[in-house]
């Protein structure tokens, strides 16, 4: 299996728990069990996709415009994830964040299903592309025992350009790379 079929894969997953979510009446208390399966899913997910694809893309020149935007929308769903993660304790509205984070993640997989993985399918060969789905899923199942503190911190480091970004790992003792 390449590494876009196993994308696609969680991709399809966690936009039928927006589904489900935005489906929800307002006041049906299953959305904390939704937004949980969404954070469980979503996060993993994003750490993996950036330390392995993302940054692979990058250092093999590909359009890093493309690479960096991904990680943009990664930040951007995170930050609305959050504010859905705390709407009920400040007594807010969460449908219309919950609508926000839909509408944001489905963009975001429809531009990398298309923009990043054609750089992808330019830059790396079969081969590759099986091998990086393996990391992949070794990686994510790392990142699922991560609290949210570290995860946050492994975004900041993935982002980061590879000398310093290993610098930092090695200091924390915390390796992201497969
Ligand atoms: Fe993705
Ligand atoms: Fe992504």
């Amino acid at each position: 299996m390449e590494i876009y079929e196993v994308l696609k894969r969680d991709h399809e997953e966690i936009k039928e728990f927006l589904n489900e979510l935005v489906a929800l009446d307002d006041d049906d208390e299953y959305r904390f069990v939704l937004i949980q399966e969404i954070s469980n899913a979503l996060i993993p997910h994003s750490r993996a996709e950036e330390s392995v694809f993302y940054n692979t893309l990058r250092a093999v020149n590909a359009d890093k415009g493309v690479v960096f935007h991904g990680y943009q929308e990664h930040m951007e769903a995170e930050s609305l994830l959050r504010t859905l993660q705390v709407m009920d304790k400040v007594n807010m509205e969460w449908k219309p964040i919950a609508n926000k984070l839909k509408d944001a993640l489905e963009h975001h997989v429809e531009e990398e299903e298309s923009d990043i993985f054609a750089e992808a399918y330019n830059a790396f060969s079969q081969e590759e592309a099986e091998v990086m789905a393996e990391a992949f899923e070794r990686l994510k199942s790392e990142v699922e025992k991560e609290g949210p503190i570290q995860t946050t911190v492994d975004m900041v480091v993935n982002m980061m350009p590879p000398r310093i970004a290993d610098k930092i790992r090695s200091f924390t003792d915390k390796g992201m790379n497969p």
